[in-house]
């Protein structure tokens, strides 16, 4: 298995608060890699690093070879390579669907306007929004507007998409849609970093489980020997928590 992202070390502070500590991780082409663990041991804050929305104190990251932390490192370029979508879809509420698609690619001259609506139009179909390009966010619903935002992220071809609990603000019903959306960008072969509450979808989909605690990674590896074999004594809590919860 060769690394296609890898995570060598890496050290997130803020302040005197170390959120990342010594965390190495390498997620191969193709892999979906899901991050668990309870709420602040470091989960957003690995993906926004990984996408240089947040500096690294130490260590370094790399993409296909290419050290993308670091000082002088082209930040436009690498959240070109490396899409994020958040549990806020933050789609730009006074433009239609189509515009909110089309804007960041040809600004970022990746498409001309016409090639850009093309190509727009033909990933609403995939995502099953065809009807709704021309509709503002306001008109469509929790889980419309994510399919959006992940329509959008894709069309600027990254080569990583990040997924941040992007299915925790939906109502429960609106969930599902998102979710086969996002085994099907699996299913295609989309290399994918996701976090996310919704354990029997992580443990379906992903190819690697890692639990972090404290900013630590402390056990990683597949789903069927994370979620029936946790080695440590803070895996077997949270699962523990998360079964009472009736969230596994
Ligand atoms: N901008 C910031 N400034 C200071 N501390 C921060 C900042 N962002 C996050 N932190 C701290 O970093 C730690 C990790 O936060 P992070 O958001 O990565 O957790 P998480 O695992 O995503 O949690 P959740 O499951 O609640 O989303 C927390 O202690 C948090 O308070
Ligand atoms: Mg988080």
């Amino acid at each position: 298995m060769t690394a296609f992202l890898e995570l060598d070390k890496v050290t997130k502070r803020y302040g005197e608060h170390t959120v990342l500590d010594d965390v190495s991780l390498e997620v191969s082409r193709h892999e979906v890699v899901t991050l668990i663990g309870a709420s602040g041991s470091g989960k957003s804050t690995l993906l926004r690093c990984l996408n240089g929305l947040e500096p690294i104190q130490g260590g370094e990251i790399r993409l296909d070879g290419d050290v993308i932390s670091g000082d002088g490192v082209d930040l436009v370029r690498i959240r070109r390579r490396i899409g994020i979508v958040f549990q806020a879809f933050n789609l730009f509420p006074h433009m239609s669907v189509l515009k909110n698609c089309t804007l960041t690619p040809v600004r970022a001259k990746v498409a001309t306007k016409a090639e850009a609506e093309k190509s727009a139009l033909a990933m609403l179909e995939r995502v099953g929004l065809a009807d709704k390009a021309h509709a503002h966010p306001a008109q469509l619903s929790g889980g419309q507007q994510q399919r959006v935002a992940i329509a959008r992220a894709m069309l600027m071809r990254p080569e990583v998409l990040l997924l941040d609990e992007i299915t925790s603000a939906l109502d429960p019903e609106l969930v599902i849609e998102v979710l086969n959306l996002v085994r099907e960008l699996a299913d295609t072969g989309v290399t994918m970093v996701m976090t996310t509450h919704e354990m029997p979808f992580a443990r379906e989909i992903s190819s690697t489980i890692c639990f972090l605690s404290s900013g630590r990674i402390l056990e990683q590896g597949p789903p069927e020997r994370i979620f029936t074999d946790p080695r440590t004594p803070q895996l077997q809590s949270f699962l523990g928590r998360l079964h009472e919860a009736g969230r596994t």
